[in-house]
């Protein structure tokens, strides 16, 4: 497990091992209006001090009319920043890296957030939907500069751009959502130009130290556009590149058949060989055994382990000191933490185990 346990820097800063908590919402501990409360702070303190080298907070909205959900996180105005500063603290003090994920849901935005959602292009399928205008795409680029802007005197590191899963930058990014014939859309230069702007941005207000992460959906639409997303992104000042789906299950890619992986890490493997970023892999890695593999044979940079954090927050340090691992259910046909953490049945092993 040597590999998984190296140190890495990363902009100057030094990160203890490659295991990262990706980002992932907790809706049930959030405040009305994205306010910061005990239950997420707790959250985080539980799961640094489980010894995970680089944290990243949940997707936060830049826009309150752009959440993915009523229950989500948010920067979009300063009243933000005394709460996620406690967040930011509690994981600088655990002695791991703070980053967190900014994000707008775009055309997914549910009418429960707001009746009109948003996008490059509207969603024929979708009745609600409408194309964004030059001036709005502009805003939500100050929006997205200016929630880096809150993190960074929150106490974060860095930020990370949510550009996977289907939501707004994934969809500027890929031709199956954007059918503009403007400066945002057309070749793969203007479909990055929203989230090429947003990453100008962020580093002329933050500066050359602060982290400027990007979550990337592979398939966008397919693998090949995924790795020229990639490489531009890194030509345009992207530090780290954190490899995930796009939202779609059409295109997907195959890996080879002795790869011991699913496509979305063998994505994120095909990324890492083409560009000299850092490169997270994620998705159903699992095990320890799994985890090391990947970095000490130079597929990955980092790990990034969300449902294992999610079932034991000691996952890294019980790796580290050889002791047993409280395992995922993987459970169907989703994961618990989406609506209640304690219906979790690892949570609830665990919290029987404490209690004997
Ligand atoms: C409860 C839950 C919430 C999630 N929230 C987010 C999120 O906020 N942002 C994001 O990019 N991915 C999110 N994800 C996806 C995870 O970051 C991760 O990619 C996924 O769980 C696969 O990794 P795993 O197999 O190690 O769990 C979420 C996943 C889960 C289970």
């Amino acid at each position: 497990m040597s590999g998984l346990f190296s140190e890495y820097i990363l902009n100057g800063n030094p990160i203890k091992n490659r295991v990262v908590l990706p980002p992932m919402v907790t809706p049930h501990f959030t405040g009305a209006d994205g306010i910061v409360t005990g239950k997420n702070i707790r959250h985080y303190t539980q799961r640094t001090a489980g010894g995970a080298g680089i944290v990243i907070v949940e997707a936060t909205a830049v826009q309150k009319d752009g959440r993915l959900a009523p229950y989500q996180l948010g920067l979009w105005n300063d009243q933000f920043i005394p709460g996620m500063a406690t967040i930011a603290t509690t994981i600088k003090e655990g002695e791991a890296l703070a980053l967190i994920q900014i994000h707008h849901a775009g055309l997914v935005t549910p009418e429960s957030v707001f009746p009109v959602c948003k996008g490059p292009s509207a969603d024929e399928k979708n009745p609600r939907s409408q194309a964004l205008t030059t001036s709005e795409i502009e805003t939500l680029c100050e929006d997205f500069i200016a929630a880096a802007v809150r993190a960074k005197s929150a106490g974060f590191e860095g930020v990370e751009l949510h550009g996977a899963h289907g939501y707004l930058l994934n969809q500027f990014a890929s031709p199956m959502f954007n059918n503009r014939e403007d400066e945002y859309g057309g070749t793969l230069v203007g479909r990055l130009k929203l989230a090429t702007d947003i990453i100008h941005g962020i580093r002329m207000a933050c500066g050359p130290a602060f982290i400027i992460g990007y979550r990337m959906g592979a398939n966008s639409p397919q693998l090949d556009d995924g790795v020229e997303i990639a490489k531009y992104l890194e030509s345009q000042g992207v530090d780290l590149l954190h490899v995930s789906h796009g939202g779609s299950l059409q295109n997907l890619p195959r890996p080879p058949k002795e790869f011991e992986y699913n496509w979305i890490v063998y994505s994120g493997t095909v990324v890492k060989s083409m560009i000299k970023v850092p490169v997270i892999v994620v998705n159903e890695i699992k095990t320890p055994e799994r985890a090391a593999y990947l970095v000490e044979n130079n597929l990955a940079d980092f790990v990034a382990l969300g449902r294992p954090i999610l079932a034991d927050p000691a996952w890294a340090n019980h790796v580290k000191n050889n002791q047993p691992v409280n395992i995922c259910s993987s459970c169907k046909p989703k994961c618990r933490w989406y609506d209640a953490a304690d219906q979790c049945p690892a949570v609830k092993r665990l919290s029987e185990s404490s209690e004997k």
